[in-house]
C-alpha cells in the first residue's frame, strides 16, 4: 500500500496536469497491489446508450464487475476516452446494478469534456471503469416498517433509484420526492413508481408540484422515519436543517474527485466534529448532520 503525503489544501490547490500524473501512477500501484478492497479495473460493453432529458444520459453497461459485492450509493469511477486527454476519470454513480443480467445502468449529466466525450460512445463499444467505489447508504439500522422517503434532485435523482428498488426489496415503504428544473428535465418517473410513491416538483411549476422538494415534502405532510437525499448542496443543506434533528438519515455528496479512491485528498470536506473526510472514501454518503454544509 503507498503513502500519501499530500495535504488535502494543498491537493485541492494544485489540481494541475503534474498532479494528475501523479495521481495517475498512483492509480496504476493500486490496482496492481492486490489491496484488500474489492474495487476493480474492467472493461464493460455498452448495451445502450440514450439521452433521456436534454444533456442527461442513460448509459448501460455488462460485465463481471455487476458481480462483485455492491453498496447503494456507491460509484465507479469511468475512463472517458482511450487517450490520455482527458487523463482523469469521471466519478459516476449508480442508477441500477442487475447482477442477473450482469448490467450496470449509469445516468450522467454532459457538463464538460469529459462527459462529452462519454456521451459519443456507441453501442458495443467499451468503457473502462473503476468501482466499486466509496462508502454507500447502510440499510443495517432500518426496520422492516419504518418509512423511508428519497429526496433526489436532477442529477441527484440515479442513486435514489438503486437504493428504491433496495429497500422495496427490504419490505420498506418507499417515498421518492424527485426535484427537477422544469418538466423537459423529468426522468425515471414511471420507474420509481414499481418501488415508491412518487412525488414530482419543478422550480419553475411546468410539471407537478410548483417549488421545491421541501416545499412539496411540507405541502403534501408526508410522514416518515428515514430521508435518504442525494442532489446539489442546496437541496442537501434544506433537507439538512429541515430534518437533521428530528429524524435519521443519510445524505449522498457531490464533489470534484481526482483518484476516487481516498489518495490525494482532492475531495475533502469538513465534519460537524471538526474533522476532515474523504468524499471519495469516507463518502459520498454521510450521516445527516455529519458534513458541514
Ligand atoms: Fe482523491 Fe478523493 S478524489 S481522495
Amino acid at each position: 500500500m503507498m503513502t500519501v503525503q499530500l495535504s488535502s489544501l494543498i491537493t485541492k490547490r494544485l489540481l494541475n496536469n503534474k498532479l494528475c500524473l501523479i495521481v495517475k501512477l498512483q492509480l496504476t500501484a493500486f490496482d496492481i497491489g492486490g489491496l484488500p478492497s474489492m474495487r476493480k479495473v474492467q472493461k464493460m460493453q455498452i448495451i445502450s446508450h440514450q439521452e433521456i432529458a436534454p444533456h442527461i444520459y442513460e448509459l448501460v453497461l455488462k460485465g463481471d464487475l455487476v458481480k462483485d459485492r455492491w453498496q447503494s450509493g456507491q460509484f465507479v469511477h469511468v475512463k472517458v476516452s482511450e487517450l490520455n486527454e482527458p487523463l482523469l476519470r469521471r466519478p459516476l454513480s449508480i442508477c441500477q446494478i442487475d447482477q442477473t443480467l450482469n448490467q450496470l445502468t449509469l445516468i450522467y449529466r454532459v457538463e464538460g469534456s469529459g462527459t462529452q466525450l462519454l456521451a459519443t460512445k456507441k453501442v458495443n463499444e467499451e468503457v473502462d471503469l473503476l468501482g466499486p467505489l466509496g462508502t454507500g447508504f447502510d440499510l443495517s439500522e432500518l426496520q422492516v416498517e419504518e418509512t423511508v422517503v428519497l429526496v433526489g434532485g436532477g442529477i441527484g435523482v440515479p442513486p435514489m433509484y438503486e437504493l428504491a428498488q433496495r429497500l422495496f426489496e427490504r419490505g420498506n415503504k418507499v417515498i421518492a420526492v424527485l426535484g427537477f428544473r422544469s418538466k423537459a428535465d423529468v426522468f425515471y418517473e414511471e420507474a420509481f413508481k414499481a418501488y415508491a410513491d412518487v412525488y414530482i416538483a419543478t422550480m419553475d411549476g411546468s410539471y407537478g408540484f410548483n417549488g421545491n422538494v421541501i416545499e412539496v415534502m411540507k405541502s403534501e405532510s408526508l410522514t416518515f422515519d428515514w430521508v435518504f437525499g442525494c442532489g446539489p448542496k442546496v437541496m442537501l443543506k434544506a433537507i439538512d436543517q429541515q430534518y437533521g434533528q428530528i429524524k435519521k438519515g443519510y445524505l449522498s455528496f457531490e464533489e470534484r474527485m481526482a483518484c476516487g479512491i481516498g489518495a490525494c485528498y482532492a475531495c475533502v470536506c469538513e465534519l460537524t466534529n471538526g474533522k476532515m473526510a474523504r468524499v471519495c472514501k469516507e463518502g459520498p454518503v454521510f450521516r445527516l448532520g455529519e458534513v458541514m454544509i
